[in-house]
């Protein structure tokens, strides 16, 4: 485990010599079958992985959770070795952003919509971090998750903007058996909450039964998927829209491929989903 920029160094200096490549995967621990999908990707296609624990404060607004966001380091640790990944990289705060670091990012502009007008400042954060960890790792790839929707969008754009070498690559959302999405935040639901939950991927299967039986007003998909919702007990909906793929505008008339994006709170945690619906 590397926890210093001089202990990464080090290790860095070994793979080149060796002319391995490398596959970052950047996470922010409490580790689960969602990541280690991406861990596995990333062995098939490079030589090395490298994962990234680093639960980062930039991304989280003042009143966010993380204070009690969920750090099981240990077991994490387990978890990756068990996977097969020789390199974990776990600096602390003052290693990434230390006191005069005054630095960052403006997000591109799919950035501003959905989690955006959510969370104004949270995609600053996931850009300034992804960027240093993709200066500090000269990775040949680097792997989301799609269960990030947005944030796969805004990495992907931002890569294209600032030209950097780094290929980034998405991977599919892993989901328990109940179809909710894997996520570090579901250990925060009772068992209650835990039936609600499932209401989200329901919620997505509905879109898209009705969208493959010739539904195209997204306006009436919208307010369907709502609704559903509200009836399954979800207390608060941010969102439930279905939007184009590729900059996240809303559709108002379902003529080709979209996405259905859901972000909303179960009792006090907040969940997002999505799923990307073709049409024929
Ligand atoms: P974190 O929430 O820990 O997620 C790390 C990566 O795992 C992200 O790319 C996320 O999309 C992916 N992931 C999470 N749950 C998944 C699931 N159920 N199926 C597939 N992939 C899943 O996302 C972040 O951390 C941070 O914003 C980060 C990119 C590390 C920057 O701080």
């Amino acid at each position: 485990m590397a926890k210093t920029f001089q202990q990464l160094t080090q290790i860095l200096d070994e793979l080149r010599v060796a002319e391995r490549s490398i596959g970052l995967v950047p996470t922010m621990g409490a580790l689960h079958a969602g990541h280690l999908s991406l861990v596995e990707r990333s062995r098939v296609v490079a030589d090395t992985t490298i994962v990234s624990i680093f639960v980062n404060p930039t991304q989280f607004a003042p009143t966010e959770d993380l204070a009690k966001y969920p750090r099981p380091l240990e077991r994490d640790l387990e978890q990756l070795q068990k996977a097969g990944v020789s390199v974990a990289f776990v600096p602390e705060v003052a290693e990434i952003y230390p006191d005069d670091c005054t630095t960052s990012i403006v997000a591109p502009r799919v950035a501003q919509q959905l989690e955006g007008e959510y969370r104004p400042s949270h995609f600053g954060g996931v850009c300034t971090v992804v960027l240093k960890l993709l200066h500090l790792i000269p990775a040949e790839v680097a792997f989301f998750g799609e269960k990030d929707f947005q944030q796969l969008a805004v990495i992907r754009q931002m890569a294209k903007d600032l030209n950097l070498v780094t290929r980034i690559e998405g991977c599919p959302i892993i989901r328990e058996s109940d179809g909710l999405a894997m996520s570090s935040r579901n250990v925060y639901l009772s068992t209650a909450e835990r039936e609600i939950a499932a209401s989200l991927n329901q919620t997505l299967s509905f879109v898209e039964g009705q969208i493959n039986q010739g539904e195209t007003d997204g306006h009436i998909l919208m307010a369907e998927m709502r609704q559903r919702l509200i009836d399954a007990g979800v207390s608060d909906i941010d969102y439930a829209v279905l939007a184009q793929p590729s900059n996240l505008e809303i559709v108002d008339e379902v003529t080709e491929d979209c996405v259905a994006l859901i972000a909303c709170h179960v009792g006090q945690t907040r969940l997002l989903d999505n799923r990307v619906i073709q049409v024929d």
